[in-house]
């Protein structure tokens, strides 16, 4: 049986959606709701093996065979340039972009690129992504760029003299920060698709239980586990990622933060232009494309 879809919601048949991290949490409900309204979805995760287990779930919980895995650690950028190629070798059209893979990390570790991971996953790798997959989006539109965020850019703060972490690095400010930038990136990313009829929107899922931060989990968030079962479900914490990606409200809306589906302010530091170039400058330079790209 095919799961009850958000309200706002609309079919999907004809349309191709890339969900990054959809072997499981938020991501994997994500596909299931967009395969359920007949959009034929890809997902991405690291362990091939499990990569396909899923996308066989979603198959089946979706009752749409048009489900295809993709095995790309996006922590490595040669890997999220791979998983670029194959998706364009695949997809003649690309009608939305769910930039979902992110993560919490309590202590300080470094991509194969020599990169802190949480600025690399949360945020880099959506931006080289979403760079190389832009022109196949721009010849689908109207198409749609959604970057799953958090309520934790509200706290955050872009060290600019420090962004990978070097200096003192702690989990959660790490975190924060990247939330930050995906929303700053969003806004920026809106600016430049100005006038391409490609919007790019950001969003917080809300509190949902996942294996989110299992790989390594903070003391607070170790001592919160008995407390996961109140959170909301993967399904609920979808809902507004499947209302972005598919609903005709929203139809032309970019440069703007949403969470339970309604549009929200981000935290003030989103807005400013001067920042979201600098950091747009910093990112293009830390994954190799030219920065006057995607402009
Ligand atoms: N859960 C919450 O309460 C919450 C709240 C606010 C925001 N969010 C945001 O929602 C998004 C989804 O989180 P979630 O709670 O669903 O997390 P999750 O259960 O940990 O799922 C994360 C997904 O990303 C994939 N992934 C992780 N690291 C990866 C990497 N290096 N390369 C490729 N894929 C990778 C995982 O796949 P494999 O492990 O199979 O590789 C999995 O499919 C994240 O951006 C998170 O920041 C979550």
């Amino acid at each position: 049986m095919t799961p009850p879809l958000p309200t706002g919601s609309a079919r999907m048949a004809g349309q191709t959606v890339l969900i990054t991290g959809g072997t499981g949490g938020i991501g994997k409900a994500t596909a299931i709701g967009l395969a359920a309204l007949g959009a034929r979805v890809g997902i991405t995760g690291r362990d091939e093996a499990r990569t396909l287990a899923a996308a066989a779930d979603i198959k089946r919980e979706s009752g749409n065979p048009a489900v295809d895995a993709y095995a790309a650690d996006l922590s490595s950028q040669a890997e999220v340039r791979r998983l670029a190629t194959a998706v364009l070798n695949d997809y003649s059209r690309l009608d939305v972009l769910v930039n979902n893979v992110g993560g919490f990390w309590a202590h300080r570790h470094v991509t194969p690129d020599g990169l802190e991971r949480t600025f690399a996953v949360n945020h880099l790798a959506a931006f080289l992504l979403t760079d190389l997959l832009r022109d196949r989006l721009m010849e689908s539109a109207p198409a749609r760029i959604i970057n799953v965020s958090s309520n934790a850019q509200a706290m955050g703060h872009i060290d600019f003299d420090d962004l990978q972490g070097t200096k003192n690095y702690s989990g959660s400010r790490a975190y924060n920060q990247s939330k930050l930038a995906g929303v700053m990136f969003t806004y920026e990313l809106s600016r430049r698709l100005h006038g391409t009829k490609v919007t790019a929107t950001a969003l917080h899922p809300g509190v949902v239980n996942t294996a989110f931060s299992a790989e390594d989990p903070s003391v607070l968030a170790r001592a919160a586990r008995p407390l996961m079962r109140f959170m909301k479900t993967p399904a609920q914490g979808a809902a507004t990622s499947i209302y972005l990606a598919s609903s005709p409200d929203v139809q032309g809306v970019t440069g703007r933060y949403f969470a339970g589906s309604k549009p929200k302010a981000s935290n003030k530091v989103s807005y400013d232009t001067i920042a979201a170039n600098r950091l747009w400058q910093i990112s293009a330079d830390l994954v190799g494309l030219p920065a006057s790209r995607l402009g």
